[in-house]
């Protein structure tokens, strides 16, 4: 049994830089045609010519394959209108990174006030840029998403004309505002789709499923899962692969983030199989999200087949989701 998916894109990903780019970027590019690059580098990525490069950097580590990366900048309060349209001509959207959020996010808004928000926003509704953001608070960690449900909420009503991507959703809270307010649509990632904290932390300590936001509960699944599987229109596929060496994983101090690039195709076919779902796949890797972004990827069809796939234990010094594990669908 075969099954083809058009032009696959990954809407939420982290290339890294220098080697690390190098072992990850090829990976992505064998698999999607394009992805929305994360702008968290050290330090992040905040002027045009810091976008130009990384973006020349990407396509030297990718080759020939065809893969199209799609760039944002690192949300700063201070960005005047005249530097947003001139950056609207090199980006797809701008992230949005509480401060100290997750990795790399030191550089990130310090508060959520929207009066001091107010003037980025409204020109970024004008340019129409979309607004990607890391919805956490700093309260208690299994809180911190629900909490900041108030903040998309505030945002979504003080902006109507602002398009507003709640990135790697986890709970059945972000789940709910999809419906509730016109402009709001989020990424959801594969991890989201297949574990809960147990999966983390209720037996031995995973240190490769540690992520943030952290995997939820079991009903926090299912919100996501009846969304994803049903091909819903405001839901998109956002891998948030995030891959970090070895041992800044298996140490006292774990960095947070999963690396899923080289296995997400295949899991998420699994996963739609298993669920009879398969139908509303093409939705989740690409339609939708072509609709909301308002971009049409080039075509490229990645063939994927009902054969065991056994995941490789690393790739380099990276240690992929289901490492060692056998999948039932592959990449053909
Ligand atoms: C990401 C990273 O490592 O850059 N980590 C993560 O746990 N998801 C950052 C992020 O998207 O939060
Ligand atoms: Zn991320």
């Amino acid at each position: 049994m075969n099954i083809t998916i058009k032009s696959p894109l990954d809407m939420h990903l982290h290339l890294r830089d220098e080697d690390m780019l190098k072992i990850v970027a090829p990976l992505s590019a064998e698999t999607f045609c394009a992805g929305i690059i994360m702008p968290n580098l050290v330090p992040p990525i905040t002027t045009i010519e810091a976008i130009k490069n990384y973006k020349q950097r990407i396509k030297d580590a990718i080759g020939d394959e065809e893969f199209e990366p799609l760039m944002t900048l690192f949300f700063k309060k201070d960005y005047t209108y005249e530097f947003l349209k001139e950056a609207k001509e090199h980006i797809s959207a701008i992230k949005l990174y509480p401060s100290g959020a997750t990795t790399n996010s030191d550089g990130g808004v310090s508060s959520m006030d929207i009066e001091s928000l107010r003037e980025t926003f409204e020109a970024m509704s004008e340019l129409e840029i979309p607004l990607c953001v890391h919805g956490e608070t700093n309260g208690f960690v299994m809180d911190r998403e629900a909490e900041f449900g108030s903040i998309y909420e505030q945002f979504a009503t003080s902006f109507p004309k602002l398009k507003i991507i709640m990135e790697h959703i986890t709970t059945k809270n972000s789940v709910d505002l999809l419906d509730k307010h016109a402009n709001l649509y989020a990424t959801i990632t594969v991890q989201h789709l297949f574990i809960t904290l147990d999966d983390v932390a209720g037996g031995m300590l995973k240190p490769h499923l540690f992520c943030k936001p952290i995997a939820k509960r079991y009903e926090d699944r299912e919100a996501l899962l009846d969304v994803a599987l049903s091909g819903h229109p405001k839901v998109m596929f956002g891998s948030d692969s995030a891959p970090h060496p070895t041992h800044k994983k298996e140490c006292c101090g774990c960095a947070a983030g999963i690396f899923t690039a080289p296995i997400a195709l295949a899991a998420l076919t699994s996963l739609f199989d298993t669920n009879d779902a398969l139908e509303h796949l093409q939705a989740f890797v690409s339609d939708n999200a072509q609709n909301i972004y308002d971009y049409r990827p080039l075509t490229k069809n990645i063939v994927l087949i009902k054969e065991p796939f056994t995941v490789r234990q690393s790739y380099a010094d990276v240690v992929p989701m289901f490492a060692g594990e056998t999948l039932p669908w592959s990449i053909k």
